[in-house]
């Protein structure tokens, strides 16, 4: 399984790089916001700290503008992946970018017909956000077992990324179910290593260690 970090933060992303597990980072409108930082240095720094793939948000509605915009984002650096949102005008966009080798990573999708969708027009990602599902009382990862299986039905090249995922149970059942992506938020993602045995052992072992005569 492939992490990405869900983040436009970039001590966040430099510190799970310096772990030796980071794969990618997913950024959003909301993300890159919070940060308050200048879009085209932020993305550059971005790009640089992480080499695999960057996915970074188109905002235009219309097919012909969300192609323009996503040219222009594409250029900004050699692992900028284009996030769209799966409408039909979203879909439309897809076809031409992946036509063009431009990687898409289909966003806000919520259903199986959606990322069924999403891998007929050729995006590279597809991101059902889970977290959103069980907000309103859905089940997200059932979404997620549903689009993998169906990816392997028609063996649809399409990588599946779990977003909006909320705590490490979420990383657990995605990886049960074969999902290829995790992309998580920097407080999920520390506390995967962490285990309250592990401590106490280490301290045990540290405490009987200084018994040991040298
Ligand atoms: O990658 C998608 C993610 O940023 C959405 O998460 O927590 O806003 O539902 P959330």
């Amino acid at each position: 399984m492939k992490f990405f970090l869900d983040t436009a933060n970039l001590r966040e992303i430099r510190e799970v790089s310096s772990w030796g597990i980071l794969d990618g980072v997913t950024t959003n409108p909301s993300l890159l916001a919070k940060e308050n930082a200048p879009f085209e240095e932020l993305v550059r720094a971005i790009c640089e700290a992480c080499p695999g793939p960057v996915s970074l948000e188109c905002v235009s509605a219309q097919g012909p503008d969300i192609v323009a915009e996503a040219r222009g984002l594409a250029k900004k650096a050699p692992n900028v992946v284009v996030k769209i949102p799966i409408t039909l005008e979203g879909l439309r966009a897809t076809k031409i970018l992946a036509g063009e080798g431009i990687g898409v990573n289909m966003t806000l999708v919520f259903s199986p017909t959606q990322a069924l969708l999403a891998a007929k027009a050729g995006a590279r990602f597809v991101s059902p956000f889970i977290g959103r599902l069980d907000d309103i009382s859905e089940e997200g990862m059932g979404l997620v077992e549903e689009i993998v299986r169906i990816y392997e039905n028609y063996r649809f090249p399409t990588e599946v990324i779990v977003a909006s995922i909320r705590h490490p149970r979420h990383v657990v059942e995605a990886a049960l179910l074969g999902a290829d992506i995790c992309t998580i938020p920097f407080g999920v993602i520390e506390k995967l290593v962490g285990h309250p045995l592990t401590d106490a052992g280490i301290e045990k072992f540290l405490r009987d260690w200084a018994k040991v005569r040298a």
